[in-house]
């Protein structure tokens, strides 16, 4: 069996030890030649594979690309949005941005149709993507469904360079409805780098730690390749987001996470009901401090609501030696989280327009 399904419930549990097992490297290795981002400064991208020779190239004056996909499986939410930020972090270093939406797989893997996962990318994913600052002009935006057929053709050529054994031993299962979606996951990876697309180029693909065994075959897959000079392409693995309840934050339970979507009275009772590391009675609070790292809101302003590490420092501190309460760090959330709320919905509206005709002129 793999140690990670990239189709099942993944709660990792210990990122150290999945990136001994899987040979991914650590970010700190490359952080000196990324961008100042507090994705990388608070560990919430925490490895990489081939990231170096990205940068290397990048540094060297070459066009580059990042590329990655969204799976449509339910309402956007705040665990989601970390790819978003990192894709926005590509879009200042001037890569070029490709995103696919996965509704072959979805088709294949989770029951969804053709039509439910293109309403479902369009409202929850692609509105609040532009709405967080996504630029559609810039970006190669498409449906795998609607990928192209060279696009197609090479996902069924890249078929050649794998055997049974390798699928099994990666993905524990060799069902046809995963071969095919692992396949066109495949071409997705190596789209920036087809001849039309301006390729062959260094593309790097940022991830959940999930995805890690469609970034080894495709590796293996750029590698043996004969038709063209592919690049094998670098990723990078973020934390997930823990459910605000603790344990897995799922689309499935509503009460594990904050959609973007949420109204603001909604949000704020998930956060009034969340786990937080404050101590028992007061007494004890005082004298140890909370358990910060088993606390959801701490977790919520670090991965989202505070950009300013200084900001997040002093709440740390203070929370961490009991002089600040759990309440009062709710509080703090709360203001914090309704006010991007309120703004980010605000700014959804306008992106409504303009996905539409971005898609209408595609
Ligand atoms: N399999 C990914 C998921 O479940 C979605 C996806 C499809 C993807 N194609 C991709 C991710 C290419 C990264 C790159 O979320």
């Amino acid at each position: 069996m793999p140690e990670i399904d990239p189709w099942g419930d993944v709660e990792v549990g210990d990122y150290s030890q999945k990136m001994q097992d899987f040979g991914i490297d650590p970010i700190e290795d490359v952080e000196n030649k990324m961008p100042d981002n507090y994705l990388i400064r608070r560990g919430i991208i925490f490895g990489h594979r081939g990231l170096d020779k990205f940068l290397e190239a990048k540094e060297k004056g070459k066009d580059v690309a990042m590329m990655t996909g969204i799976m449509p499986s339910g309402v956007f939410h705040f665990g989601h949005k970390s790819v978003v930020d990192q894709i926005l972090m590509y879009q200042e270093m001037d890569a070029q941005i490709t995103i696919t939406a996965a509704d072959i797989e979805a088709y294949n893997t989770r029951d969804i149709s053709l039509e439910k996962s293109r309403e479902l990318v369009i409202e929850e994913y692609l509105k609040n993507y532009v709405a967080l600052g996504l630029d559609l002009d810039k970006t190669d935006f498409y449906f795998q469904s609607e990928g192209g057929n060279n696009y197609h053709l090479r996902s069924k050529q890249f078929a050649k360079h794998l055997t049974q054994n390798e699928v099994e031993a990666t993905y524990g299962s060799a069902a046809p409805g995963k071969i095919t979606s692992a396949l066109t996951q495949y071409s997705d990876i190596l789209r920036p780098q087809f001849k039309e697309n301006g390729g062959p180029k260094p593309v790097v693909v940022p991830v959940g730690v999930d995805q890690d065994p469609h970034i080894r075959l495709t590796r293996e897959v750029a590698r043996k390749y004969r038709d063209a000079d592919y690049y094998k392409p670098a990723s990078t693995y973020h934390k997930f987001m823990r459910g605000l309840q603790g344990g897995k934050m799922s689309s499935s339970d509503e009460k594990s996470y904050i959609a973007l979507t949420d109204s603001p009275e909604d949000a704020l009772m998930k956060i009034d009901q969340a786990k937080t590391g404050g101590r028992d009675t007061l007494k004890e609070h005082r004298e140890k401090g909370a358990k910060i790292e088993e606390d959801m809101v701490f977790e919520l302003l670090t991965f989202h609501l505070i950009r300013d590490d200084n900001e997040l420092k002093q709440i740390r501190e203070e929370y961490a030696s009991g002089e600040m309460l759990s309440g009062e760090l709710k509080q703090i959330a709360k203001e914090k989280l309704s006010e991007f709320l309120v703004e980010h919905q605000e700014k959804r509206k306008e992106a409504g327009p303009i996905v539409k005709q971005y898609l209408k002129e595609r």
